[in-house]
């Protein structure tokens, strides 16, 4: 069984969608979870639920004082940080002409800068305690491209090299560093956009359907495949990407073909 018993976990973007089942999830293992975002109230609300093992601590990703003030609050109470889950990001949708530059600077920033930000945060005491995982949340669209959506595929496939280069880095101090990619997630992350594709939903549905395991993916196989990552169950799996996609990028279905 996977356990991360007496273990401190922090997860990024836990205030809601895939951060907060994957803080239930740590949770449900036995680790005691920091579960930090921006938004505090639904932070505050999520932790309430998890109970005593969990805690919310305010994090804005980009910035490295706040990377500082987590990380320095974490070892003065539980004296180790033994998993880093970077799941917080933002998305925009947009095609490349009508996308400006400030909007893929700022994507870049949470998606990309934020977890190298948190990687570097922990890697001190980690380095200290000779072991630790950290685990990015990118995406489907981190392992191919998707149009209109330059400015995240961009970020997520940026989160791939990251950990490559950071598991290289500091694997002989014990950290390892992988990167989870799924292709779905909590729907209200595309909230800004919903009427305008409400006029594509057959599309999108068209997307979902043609995977081997049709339709989307549920939030829970993300996390499972988080906390098979953060236990010692993968102790010399690093630098890698575990696709969490019904088979999507496993190639191209004809449905037709399986008739003859
Ligand atoms: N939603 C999807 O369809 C989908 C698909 C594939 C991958 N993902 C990935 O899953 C992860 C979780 O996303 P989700 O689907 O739960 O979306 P979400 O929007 O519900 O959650 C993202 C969380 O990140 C937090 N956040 C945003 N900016 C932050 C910052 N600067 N500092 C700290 N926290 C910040 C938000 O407050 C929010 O709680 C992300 O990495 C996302 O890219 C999502």
């Amino acid at each position: 069984m996977i356990t991360l018993e007496d273990q401190v976990a922090i997860v990024t973007g836990a205030a809601r969608g895939v951060g907060a089942t994957i803080a239930r999830t740590l949770v449900d293992a036995g680790a005691m979870v920091v579960c930090a975002d921006i938004r505090d109230d639904a932070g505050e609300g999520t932790v309430a639920e998890l109970g005593p093992q969990a805690r919310f601590h305010h994090l804005d990703v980009t910035d490295e004082a706040n990377w500082t003030n987590l990380v320095q609050a974490i070892m003065a109470d539980y004296g180790r940080i033994d998993v880093l889950v970077n799941n917080a990001a933002i998305l925009h949708v947009g095609t490349l002409e009508s996308t400006p530059a400030d909007t893929f600077r700022a994507v870049q920033d949470v998606n990309t800068t934020g977890p190298f930000l948190g990687t570097k945060a922990v890697a001190g005491p980690m380095k200290d305690a000779g072991r630790g995982s950290i685990v990015h949340v990118a995406s489907i669209d981190g392992l191919v491209g998707l149009n209109a959506l330059s400015a995240y595929t961009a970020s997520k496939w940026a989160l791939r090299g990251l950990a490559r280069a950071t598991a290289l880095e500091l694997g002989r101090s014990g950290i390892r560093v992988n990167t989870v990619c799924p292709a779905s997630g909590n729907a209200t992350m595309f909230a800004p956009w919903f009427e305008q594709m409400t006029e594509f939903l057959q599309q999108t549905e068209d997307y979902l359907e043609n995977r081997a395991i049709p339709g989307g993916v549920p939030i829970q196989s993300i996390a499972n495949a988080v906390l098979y990552l953060t236990s010692d169950a993968s102790s010399h799996v690093t630098g890698i990407d575990i696709p969490i996609d019904g088979g999507a990028t496993a190639g191209h279905f004809i449905p037709g073909f399986n008739t003859i």
